[in-house]
């Protein structure tokens, strides 16, 4: 039986719920409190940099829609912008096309059956395109080229949302089961032909699915560590599975990094308070009961397996171009509620990835190998990511931002405090980021290193949480719905600097609401802003692209569907965005990525019909499998609607934009 959906929110929605459970547990200062002693009154009775930064001195006005057509000065995007608005189905700027590439449930292996959405069945699941696509990554074909007509696109499955993808009386073993099978990673073999329209390679030898069933190999500190033990895999070193596979990146050395997010969702079960890995799992939310998979699946027992919540948590790497290569659980990279894991190449050499910890009052971590890239050693970049160090960020006042290492051994890192070599250091890489006062966020999300100019955007998607006595008359961003886009200046371009300076490049929100204290650019118009920025891209050109996430909200946040928005970082036009593509009602935007000439971008469109379907007027009620609010992007009688990998290319051929 299928249980009713309220049951069971899907991890989107709960990320915004009252009721999402707030893991931090340091009195470190928030980063609204530290904003607001930034921007001081004083900086505002003078009318500085701050000020002008926080918007507060007078809302931006908003110019109409007309205005706003015309390319502001400055702004070196030039393509029409879309008008805010929310109905059945996508949107894309005029001059381009956006086509659906695939689907969910599309043949991915060779021999797969095809899609049937009536008739649930995991072994049909585990051979098709899985469900919420969610991070894409272009991998040009053949390895090593700047081929941008013929790549692997590998793509995330993050969640299900059952309620429009299993019909009526679907039994519980069989929703279970494919499940299970939809998450989890999709390698798509694909290319654009002579007409410019781009396909799916059928039958591709580099064709692969990951699962939440597939056997993955456990590499770095805690490989290994009686903390990563279980009956089913006395060494520590193998796991089955990847979960919640939210955003990623791609390597230098053509690998892809799966960031493994919400994982708390996936385990239930009795905790036991008394367990030594009760605090460890608290802290993650653990266990989140937001699937019922541990009553057939003793992992995802925390009863009976309490050690199986350490084995998830992690960034994975792929490496496409092997079909048969095993994906590894890279440990050193910090254990929490990965986003993503871009990354980018710093000039003495070695690799420096950036994470944000997706929740409330989390932190922004950083990655830096031990070792250097070398584009002549595939295999000895494949172990890069083993040996490093991991550091949380902690923002000062002064606009300066200090990374502090989690290291064993390092300041409180030590065995009076739990630590007892640096597998504890990973596994609990939260805690550790507590004891070094890195600063809780406003859910870090994507966070993308600009390889043209050194800067680094870090997507803070909102926070409900936030209180009034965590900020001040100044920094009015309590219970902040909307998010913002911190810049990050690594001096002198050195990304494994101990210490960066930080700045606001938009406060999101409507600017003609002075409540929401936002700060747009000077040209912004009624249509040329957005709320929940959540992943980001950065084009060939060097140019911001920011996609949202409002949520269950998006009514209260912007009242439009969420999109892809080009962001401008410099200039005259700095912090003004226009709107490029726009997805239907319920839907996200996840997973924008460009091909190396910058004339196809790749987005994700995950569970239509889903957010916040209640306060679309057109529907207003909560969408069923056999009542969605959409049937994107099929539109056919009976058949639900499908996230969705999109390609958008302009018209007659060029760059995006
Ligand atoms: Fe999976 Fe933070 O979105
Ligand atoms: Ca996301
Ligand atoms: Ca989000």
């Amino acid at each position: 039986m299928k249980r009713p959906s309220s049951c069971r929110p899907s991890p989107a929605q709960r990320e915004l719920q009252e009721d999402t459970p707030i893991s931090t547990h340091s009195r470190n200062p928030d980063f609204a409190q530290i904003t607001a002693e930034r921007y001081s009154r004083r900086d505002i009775l003078r009318g500085g940099a701050g000020a002008i930064a926080l918007g507060m001195l007078a809302t931006t006005s908003l110019k109409p829609l007309d205005a706003q057509a015309a390319t502001p000065k400055g702004f070196s995007f030039d393509f029409p912008p879309l008008k805010h608005g929310v109905d059945a189905t996508h949107h894309v700027a005029d001059g381009y096309r956006a086509d659906i590439l695939i689907r969910w449930g599309d043949k991915l292996l060779p021999g797969a059956p095809d899609f049937d959405p009536n008739t649930p069945s995991a072994a049909a699941q585990a051979m098709q395109f899985g469900y919420n696509n969610d991070f894409t990554g272009y991998l040009p074909l053949p390895l090593g080229s700047n081929n941008s007509s013929h790549g692997l696109l590998c793509v995330n499955h993050e969640y299900t949302n059952e309620e429009v993808m299993f019909p009526k009386g679907t039994p519980d073993d069989t929703r279970t089961e494919t499940e299970m099978a939809a998450h989890g990673h999709s390698v798509v073999e694909v290319e654009r032909g002579d007409s410019g329209l781009w396909r799916v390679v059928p039958d591709s030898t580099y064709a692969r699915r990951l699962s939440a069933n597939t056997t993955m190999r456990i590499s770095g500190p805690a490989a290994g560590h009686p903390r990563l033990k279980t009956a089913d895999d006395p060494t520590g070193t193998y796991v089955l599975g990847t979960l919640n596979n939210c955003a990623g990146g791609v390597t230098p050395w053509g690998t892809v990094l799966i960031a493994e997010e919400n994982i708390n969702y996936y385990f239930g079960g009795a905790p036991d308070t008394a367990h030594p890995e009760a605090t460890n799992h608290d802290r993650m939310g653990i266990p989140g009961k937001g699937y019922d998979w541990y009553k057939t699946h003793k992992r995802f027992d925390i009863g009976l397996t309490p050690n199986e919540p350490n084995r998830f948590g992690w960034v994975v790497e792929l490496d496409p171009y092997a079909p048969d290569s095993m994906p590894v659980k890279r440990t050193a990279l910090g254990r929490f509620k990965h986003e993503g894991a871009d990354n980018i190449v710093n000039k003495d050499g070695r690799v420096v990835v950036y994470c944000g910890d997706d929740q409330q009052f989390e932190y922004l971590y950083r990655f830096v190998t031990a070792g250097t890239y070398n584009p002549d050693d595939r295999k000895a970049n494949m172990q890069l990511l083993d040996s490093g160090t991991l550091s949380a960020a902690q923002f000062h006042a002064d606009g300066t931002l200090t990374w502090h290492p989690l290291v064993w051994g390092h300041g409180p890192l030590t065995a009076e405090n739990g630590f007892k070599s640096q597998a504890d250091v990973v596994i609990e890489a939260r805690r550790a980021a507590d004891l070094m006062l890195a600063t809780p966020l406003d859910r870090p999300e994507d966070v993308g290193p600009n390889p043209k100019t050194g800067k680094v955007y870090v997507m803070l998607t909102n926070n409900s949480k936030r209180t009034d006595v965590q900020t001040d008359a100044v920094n009015s961003r309590a219970a902040n719905l909307w998010g913002q886009i911190v810049e990050l200046t690594a001096p002198d371009g050195d990304h494994a600097a101990n210490t960066f300076r930080w700045d606001i490049l938009v406060r999101c929100g409507n600017p003609a609401d002075p409540a929401t204290h936002a700060q747009w650019g000077a040209d912004t118009g009624a249509n040329g802003w957005f709320a929940c920025p959540d992943n980001c891209a950065i084009d060939p050109e060097g140019r911001l692209w920011v996609c949202t996430d409002q949520g269950d909200h998006w009514h209260k946040t912007s009242g439009s569907a969420d999109g892809v928005w080009a962001v401008e970082t410099a200039g005259a036009a700095r912090g003004t965005a226009r709107m490029f593509f726009r997805v239907p009602v319920g839907a996200e935007m996840c997973g924008p990525t460009f091909t190396p000439d910058g004339e196809t971008l790749f987005v994700a469109v995950q569970h239509a019909a889903t957010d916040g379907t209640t306060d679309y007027a057109p529907f207003g009620r909560a969408s069923t499998f056999a009542d969605p609010a959409t049937r994107w992007p099929d539109f056919r009688p009976g058949m639900p609607p499908r996230p969705s990998v999109v390609a958008i290319t302009r018209k007659g051929g060029g760059k995006i934009a």
